[in-house]
């Protein structure tokens, strides 16, 4: 069958020339795109258990560092994420907690596996979260001068669908889906990671808590790093869907697209590189200069519209007037379109990434939808795209303020629980 013969030609990263991850006997290993040697961590400073013998670092980013290490028990290669400030304050227990309920409520292939969770007693105020270990993330590629065949650009962005098909059937929104939170496989199977600003929507989240403060409510739009951010979160629409995420995978989409061009890795980047975010994290010099933020300047909104054209009344009618009145400053434009950026790419793939990339969330192509797209019709497979038994709920996201003990009672509850069901597998 096509799809098996393709699979086995699918290797990405030999053509970078870098070691891949996961060799057991191996040596720290350079993160690919990096090219400085991973720093050394005193090996006391990370108190995880024997079994796990700690490797070099493999990632960082703004809640923790990952490193691989060999489970000498498993008798396999995982990352272990090092999470700090786990009970600073309120926010981040319920954030953190979050990350490691939805994570271990999840269970798909292209889902990154949660293999233990440690609240260490020697460290009061970290966490280790014991993972599955991805080849590399979707960024680190981008970074380097690999390229792919258009069959790879498929592959890849099939499985991101498969596995965000399945994540929405579950109830999660992933409200934070780039690059660098999708770990990619030399077979082109994804893996993805990132759990820290997922939200259960069953779940009453502390937007919709009563009278919530303004920085509160403000910080629950702040989700989605800017660059691959929704118009309706960068408008500060209350309510969102998991068409949010959807935007993501589409900006995702073109720069995975990129890979089969000729750029160099140097001229690879977001499709949307914005450099403010009216309202929510204006340019201070021109707070209240709505019509700077329209014209010309390099604001997310308008780098958007630049591509996709500004919407129609259509489309701005189930908006709040507040940002009605804002999308009119924007001059009317039609948008480039994708097809100039990726000028050689099929258009086919062209047309399933402005399916994603639609001001209307309501119009925007759902996991399920893209997946029918006749792109995938060489290697799909239906009986990889499930869905979740049900809806993942959270029940400590019912709880009225906790205290920092009844907190670690939480994540005892939780890691026991994890524990329980490990054994009964
Ligand atoms: N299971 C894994 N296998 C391989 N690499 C991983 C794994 N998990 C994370 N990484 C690497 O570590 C990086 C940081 O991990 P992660 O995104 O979970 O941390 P974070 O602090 O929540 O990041 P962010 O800054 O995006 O909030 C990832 O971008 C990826 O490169
Ligand atoms: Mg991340």
């Amino acid at each position: 069958m096509a799809v098996a013969v393709a699979m086995g030609d699918l290797t990405l990263l030999s053509q970078a020339g870098s070691p891949s991850r996961g060799k057991k006997g191996g040596s720290h290993l350079t993160p690919p795109g990096k090219s400085s040697p991973p720093r050394v961590i005193k090996a006391n400073a990370w108190s995880t258990p024997d079994r796990y013998e700690l490797r070099g670092r493999i990632g960082t980013g703004s809640y923790g560092t990952v490193r691989e290490a060999l489970d000498e028990e498993g008798g396999r290669m995982v990352a272990i994420k090092r999470i700090h400030s786990v009970f600073s304050n309120k926010i981040n227990s319920k954030r953190i907690l979050r990350e490691v309920a939805i994570l271990q409520r999840l269970d798909h292939p292209y889902i990154v596996r949660l293999h233990d969770v440690i609240l260490p007693e020697e460290e009061s105020d970290a966490l280790y979260l014991v993972m599955e270990l991805g080849d590399a993330d979707l960024k680190s590629l981008c970074a380097q001068e690999v390229y792919l065949e258009e069959l790879q650009v498929k592959f890849v962005l099939y499985h991101l669908l498969v596995g965000l098909k399945y994540l929405h059937s579950a109830g999660i929104y992933h409200r934070d889906l780039k690059p660098s939170n999708v770990l990619v496989n030399q077979d082109c199977n994804v893996k993805i990671c990132d759990f820290g600003m997922a939200r259960a929507v069953g779940e009453e989240s502390y937007d919709q808590e009563p009278e919530p403060d303004k920085a509160a409510r403000v910080m629950t739009q702040h989700v989605v790093t800017r660059f691959y951010r929704a118009p309706e979160l960068i408008l500060l629409e209350e309510s969102y869907t998991e068409a949010i995420d959807m935007w993501s995978a589409g900006c995702i989409a073109v720069e995975l697209a990129e890979m089969m061009e000729s750029y160099s890795a140097q001229d690879r980047g977001p499709l949307f590189p914005g450099s403010t975010c009216f309202p929510l994290s204006p340019d201070w010099k021109h707070k209240k200069d709505v019509a700077f933020h329209s014209e010309g300047c390099q604001e997310q909104l308008n780098v958007i519209f630049d591509v996709i054209g500004t919407p129609s009344e259509a489309d701005t009618s189930r908006l709040r007037e507040e940002a009605r009145s804002y999308i009119r400053c924007f001059h009317p434009r039609l948008g480039s379109g994708i097809q100039p950026r990726l000028p050689s790419a099929n258009p086919g793939i062209v047309d399933v990434i402005e399916q994603l990339l639609r001001f209307n969330p309501n119009e925007r192509a759902s996991a399920e939808e893209a997946l029918t797209h006749g792109i995938f019709s060489e290697i799909r497979n239906v009986s990889k795209e499930v869905v979740a038994p049900g809806y993942i709920t959270l029940e400590f996201d019912q709880e009225p303020d906790l205290t920092e003990e009844q907190w670690r009672q939480c994540f005892q509850e939780e890691i026991s629980g994890f524990h329980r069901a490990r054994l009964g597998r």
